[in-house]
């Protein structure tokens, strides 16, 4: 059941639904109201200039009917705005955070998803809501995975192209590429921007070892802001850069290991021990980060949030790489290779690829014409 109420002269709407209560102002509900004049029916770009609304404005009323509140502004303006949107605002419900006892297992079959909007879907939103998921039935060819990721693409490429190998080499470019285990990392935060979705396909795994570790970084920085609230905060605000060098590229950007949403909730992690450069900051700013970083990184290494699995030929993971960190365990050849082949994909695309299937899907549901 929900229930609004006004405070402070109106400026105030409360909104209270199940055990929660979530306060706007008249003013962002004024520059925020889904009505022709205010925003356009098509775009959804807004079509007055918010910054010029009297920063007094009031709500003489608001009533909640039919899944609405009516609202009524004191510059005259009346609208009706979805009680769904209001709540969408609130939270998002979309995400599920997970440690090693609540791991999910997110799955998807590539044909399926490959040939069918719902099974892609399905696969995005899996992706949006746990991080990662597991795709089975990739064709075990070097470029396998190259037509899914072209139904939500682009394939970023950089400096060492668009799907690259991951195998051990002799004089390796990148320890990636050696036989020795990877601690929790996310992937290059020298880049900017730092690529979005790790796509990591196997092609041969080795028999002993090589196992794929991951870890909810959000889950992580929660933990840590429960358990050390000075370390949390010392990590959203140390700025350490991280570099890239070889003979033809030099890449360097920077930002903190947790970095947090205007809400004060993470939105992306770093880190990559490999390519870190702390700043020469002052000795007890670096006691201090030096400190947070050992409390991060025992959380982060520890069985307590650390997920197992093995990728067989034929499958693949899809990363988030602004919210999980990914490892590898220590592998031994026999004779074998361990061939994996991996792509980066953009957040923007993927984010948009999912919100237009998603109201596609509720298009088809209502019975609409598309
Ligand atoms: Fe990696």
């Amino acid at each position: 059941m929900t229930h609004v109420r006004l405070q402070a002269g109106g400026q105030r709407l409360v909104l209270d639904y199940r055990d929660q209560s979530q306060e706007f102002t008249a003013l962002w509900l004024r520059e925020r109201s889904p009505d022709p004049q205010t925003l356009d029916p098509r775009t959804g770009q807004r079509l007055i200039e918010a910054a010029e609304l009297p920063l007094d404005l009031r709500l003489e009323s608001a009533a909640a009917h039919d899944g609405a509140l009516a609202l009524h502004f004191s510059d005259g303006h009346r609208c009706d705005f979805p009680l769904r949107e209001l709540l969408e605002e609130a939270s998002d419900p979309s995400r599920r955070l997970w440690d090693a006892t609540g791991a999910p297992s997110p799955r998807a079959d590539f044909a399926a998803a490959l040939e069918d909007d719902g099974a892609l879907l399905a696969l995005l939103e899996a992706l949006h809501r746990d991080g990662f998921v597991l795709v089975s039935g990739v064709p075990a060819e070097e470029d396998g995975m190259r037509p899914l990721i072209d139904r939500i693409g682009p394939l970023r490429h950089t400096n060492w192209g668009g799907i690259a190998d991951v195998k051990s080499v002799a004089n390796a470019y990148d320890l990636t590429m050696t036989q020795r285990g990877l601690e929790p990392h996310t992937d290059n935060p020298y880049r900017d921007p730092i690529p979005g979705y790790i796509w990591l396909h196997c092609l041969t795994n080795a028999a002993e070892g090589g196992d794929s570790t991951l870890v909810d970084g959000y889950m992580a920085a929660r933990r840590l802001r429960e358990r050390d609230p000075k370390a949390f905060d010392c990590l959203t605000r140390v700025r350490p850069s991280f570099r890239y060098q070889d003979d033809t590229t030099h890449l360097e950007s920077e930002g903190p290991l947790i970095e947090l949403d205007s809400g004060g909730e993470p939105v992306r992690v770093r880190y990559s021990n490999r390519t870190e450069r702390v700043p020469a900051l002052a000795p007890d700013a670096l006691d201090a980060y030096f400190t947070a970083r050992r409390a991060f990184h025992e959380l982060i290494t520890g069985e307590e949030l650390t997920l197992h699995l093995k990728l067989d030929p034929g499958q693949m993971l899809i990363i988030d790489n602004y919210r999980l960190f990914h490892g590898r365990r220590a592998y031994q050849l026999a004779g074998g290779v361990r061939h994996m082949r991996q792509g980066y994909v953009d957040r923007d695309s993927t984010a948009s690829r999912r919100r237009v299937l998603r109201r596609q899907a509720e298009i088809n549901a209502r019975g609409e014409p598309a």
